[in-house]
Formats: structure tokens, C-alpha cells, sequence
């Protein structure tokens, strides 16, 4: 487990004693195109949150937000405040030394992110070594320890990433990410890539390594059995913003947004296992053209005057939706308004 922060800073007193992260008013923007906006939302210590939305919506930008892997190119506003530090201000050593440290992170496609040249023992081990200081024996006893965690066998250490399948080179990413002992996990879809089976034993395992370590988690997804299995909590993102945030239980069962409930009922069921959430009708907007008002009237069956002129706060406690009309879910029990369903295929 990650010690306290070697550093206190003043930001520090900002973040609540239960809080591993804490984020507030984060904006990123790309010349012309905010694809982050006013995204706040506080994770506290154990808890594991997931991130949905279509593609685009802007989830995997604020992860990287979240880890201070700055563009270039695009401005970042607001803060993140992870471990007693404000990610968005950290110079790019400073975030590389809390990233690996005190956050492990698990990419989409693991294959870009392990060196095809090196075997994953080495791989893992420099890790260890680089952010613990642990000697080289300590730091092979633990790989053998991470390894063992994530159900790889030991002759993995000996193994290079093009040895293993799509399946085990999301593992030995999941063990070096969490190698070094860190509170907070943030995986980017972490069962896209594989096969139902295999998909099922995946989540179970997360599930246990988050128990086992105490970890914190956010994860982005497009999985109903990750969010049932793993969240606490959901945070809906469209176009970049949050329309919708609560309990995964709640959010599943009862959502106050049309956007969540079109969302999940375009699975055929969020009961079954095996279902996917799946692109609903219409097009997202690019980030350019986000519409005035509330960002999904175009493609919403509840969309009146009021949604097109004024974009609605995020209300609520516990259970938060930025809808005018939350009362008039759920949307079957609705007469469909065919002059403004674009494109709903639902
Ligand atoms: N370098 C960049 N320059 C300009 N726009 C970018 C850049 N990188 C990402 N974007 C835009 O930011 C928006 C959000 O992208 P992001 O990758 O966060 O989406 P996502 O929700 O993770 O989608 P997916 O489910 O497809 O992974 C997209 O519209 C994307 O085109
Ligand atoms: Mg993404």
C-alpha cells in the first residue's frame, strides 16, 4: 500500500479525510472543441466508481486528466486533486511520479503499453524499482506475488507480451499497475477486448483484487456487468459533461436522465449477463457543435422549448440528473413525439 503523500501541500486541507480524489470544475479543451466540461465529482477511500457514456463522450480524457497526462495541445482547467496534490498543475515528472506510485492505470489496448522487447518480469520489476526503491530481489519476489494475484502463472516473467494472449497482456497490465501498491486504480475499459468467458473471470478478479488491497476505482466502461459488479457508483457522461451520477444500483434500476435510461435499455437487458451497452440513435455531437441548451435535445423524445434555449443544472443529492424533465421517466411510459425523436432507433 502507497504511504501517505512524501509532500504536504497546502491543497491537502482541500481534500476530505475519506477522499482519494477529488476533482472540481474540470474543463479540457482542444482549440475550438471543449470535450471536458465542468466535470466535478469526489471518490472517496475503497470506492469504486465507473465512467459510461458513448464514444466521444469524453471519458477517456478525463482519465488521463485525472493521471496529469497533459496534451500539448489543450488547455486544462479546474483541479484534480489526488493524494493531496492538484494533478492539473504538476509538472510532467512531477504527475509520472504519482502516476505508477500512488495510481496504476490500465489502458484499453494493453499491447502499446508493453515493451515487445523486454520480458514481462523486467517489465514489472523496473516498475517496482523505479517507484518503490525495493532491491531487485524484493522487487522479483513481488512481481512473482502480482503475478500470482492476477492468476498468471510464474513462467510469465519469462514470457515477452507477443507470447500472450489478449487476455493475459490485460493481466500482466492489471499486475504492474497495481505492483507498486497504489490506492487508486483507473482502468480504461478493461474487458473490451475479450472473449465472454474469459470476460466473466476478468471482472471477478478485479472485484477481488479491489477487496484484497483496499483499492480505490475508477473505471471507464462499456460493460453492464462491470458497472453491476464492480461500481458503487456511475457518473454518465455526454458530450463532456455529467448528466447523470448516483448509485450503480439506482442509476441501473431507476435513471432520471433519457439518456441514461435510452442508454441501458439499448441492451436488451441489464439483468442478463453478457450484455453490452450499446450505441443509441443519432449522432453524437463532435465537440465543435455541442448544441446550445441541453447537448442531447436533439436526440431526445422528452426534448421541449426550455431544453433547446438553456443547458439544465446537474440536480439532485445522492442521485444527481441534469434534466428538466427527470419526472417523466420512464420514457415507455411515454407517447413517443415523433417530431423530435431524430434518429431514435429504440
Ligand atoms: N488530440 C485531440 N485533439 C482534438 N480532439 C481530441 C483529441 N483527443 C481527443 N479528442 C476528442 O475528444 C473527445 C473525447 O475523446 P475521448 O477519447 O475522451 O472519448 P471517449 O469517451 O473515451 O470515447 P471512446 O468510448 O471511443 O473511447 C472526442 O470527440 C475526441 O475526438
Ligand atoms: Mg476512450
Amino acid at each position: 500500500m502507497a504511504g501517505p503523500p512524501t509532500k504536504a501541500s497546502p491543497v491537502t486541507k482541500q481534500l476530505g479525510k475519506h477522499n482519494i480524489l477529488s476533482v472540481k470544475n474540470l474543463e479540457v479543451e482542444y482549440p475550438g472543441a471543449p470535450v471536458v466540461r465542468d466535470v466535478s465529482f469526489v471518490l472517496n477511500r475503497g470506492e469504486a466508481l465507473a465512467i459510461v457514456g458513448e464514444s466521444g463522450a469524453g471519458k477517456t480524457q478525463t482519465l488521463y486528466a485525472l493521471l496529469g497526462l497533459r496534451s500539448p495541445e489543450a488547455v486544462y482547467k479546474g483541479e484534480v486533486i489526488l493524494a493531496g496534490r492538484n494533478m492539473n498543475s504538476l509538472s510532467p515528472a512531477e504527475a509520472a511520479a504519482v502516476r505508477g506510485r500512488e495510481v496504476g492505470m490500465v489502458f484499453q489496448n494493453p499491447g502499446p503499453y508493453l515493451n515487445p522487447a523486454r520480458r514481462i518480469g523486467s517489465q514489472i520489476a523496473e516498475t517496482v524499482r523505479v517507484h518503490t526503491g525495493l532491491s531487485r530481489e524484493a522487487a522479483e519476489r513481488r512481481v512473482r506475488e502480482v503475478l500470482e494475484q492476477v492468476e498468471l502463472t510464474p513462467e510469465t516473467v519469462r514470457r515477452f507480451p507477443h507470447q500472450l494472449s489478449g487476455g493475459m497482456q490485460q493481466r500482466a497490465m492489471i499486475a504492474m499497475a497495481v505492483s507498486c501498491g497504489p490506492e487508486l486504480l483507473l482502468m480504461d475499459e478493461p474487458t473490451s477486448a475479450l472473449d465472454a468467458p474469459i470476460r466473466r473471470r476478468h471482472i471477478e478478479l478485479i472485484a477481488e483484487l479491489r477487496r484484497e488491497m483496499g483499492l480505490s476505482v475508477v473505471v471507464v466502461t462499456h460493460d453492464i456487468e462491470v458497472v453491476r459488479d464492480i461500481a458503487d457508483r456511475v457518473i454518465v457522461l455526454y458530450c463532456g459533461r455529467i448528466i447523470e451520477e448516483g448509485p450503480a444500483s439506482v442509476v441501473l434500476n431507476n435513471p432520471r436522465h433519457p439518456y441514461t435510461e435510452l442508454l441501458l435499455s439499448s441492451a436488451p437487458s441489464v439483468h442478463k449477463r453478457g450484455q453490452r451497452l450499446r450505441a443509441i440513435g443519432g449522432d453524437v455531437p463532435r465537440p465543435a457543435d455541442v448544441p446550445a441548451g441541453c447537448s442531447f435535445h436533439p436526440r431526445c423524445p422528452l426534448a421541449a422549448e426550455v431544453c433547446r434555449s438553456a443547458e439544465p443544472a446537474l440536480r439532485g443529492k445522492g442521485h444527481r440528473a441534469a434534466c428538466y424533465f427527470s419526472d417523466k421517466l420512464p420514457l415507455d411510459r411515454q407517447e413517443p413525439d415523433n417530431s423530435t425523436t431524430t434518429g431514435q432507433s429504440l
